[in-house]
């Protein structure tokens, strides 16, 4: 695991059991439907018992800014990305880039080949935000968040 690295004044550090609940307030004012809220906080729970998953999250002015989950599958070394968000008081300041950088360089450590995420089709602000970070579109998921909403699929590989 790489060592809690301050990025000009951005730090990140590994998650901790206190953390949830600055995390809890950034989903309520991100203003996700509560079945999406209820899914973030039970993956976090469950990844940070994987010995594949990691949890993140950024401080900027002593203040939690956002967090990123990742899980390193070992059996086709691709990493996966089922949560970024970074609060709305700190967007467009790099935060969500550089947890992307930084789940990155560990999947590069493990000798992970790329890694992949999704976003709902009508996530503009996330999909211009995969694309400023090198990920290519992969595949639209038909009806992936519910019914009427499909995800789609950003990936970028290392080589
Ligand atoms: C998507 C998200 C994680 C981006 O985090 P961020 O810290 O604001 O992103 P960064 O500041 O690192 O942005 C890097 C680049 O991505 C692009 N980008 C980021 N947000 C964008 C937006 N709202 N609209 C257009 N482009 C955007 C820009 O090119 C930006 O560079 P610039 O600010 O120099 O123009 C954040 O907006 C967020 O948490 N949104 C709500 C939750 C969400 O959608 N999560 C991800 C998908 S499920």
């Amino acid at each position: 695991m790489l060592k809690n690295q301050p990025i000009i004044d951005i730090t990140i550090r590994s998650y901790t059991d206190s953390d949830m609940k600055d995390i809890a307030d950034i989903l309520t004012k991100i203003g996700w439907a509560p079945q999406y809220v209820e899914g973030q906080k039970r993956y976090i729970n469950k990844l940070i018992h994987d010995e594949e998953g990691s949890v993140f999250v950024s401080e900027k002015e002593g203040r939690l800014a956002g967090f990123i989950q990742v899980q390193h599958y070992r059996w086709n070394c691709l990493s996966s990305v089922p949560g970024l968000v970074v609060s709305p008081d700190y967007q467009r300041r790099s935060i969500g880039g550089n947890l992307m950088t930084y789940i990155e360089k560990e999947s590069q450590l493990q000798g992970n080949r790329g890694v992949f995420v999704d976003t709902p089709v009508n996530n503009q602000e996330a999909r211009a935000f995969y694309k400023a970070q090198g990920y290519q579109e992969g595949y639209i998921m038909p009806r992936y968040y519910e019914d009427g909403l499909d995800g789609i699929t950003f990936q970028k590989f290392f080589t």
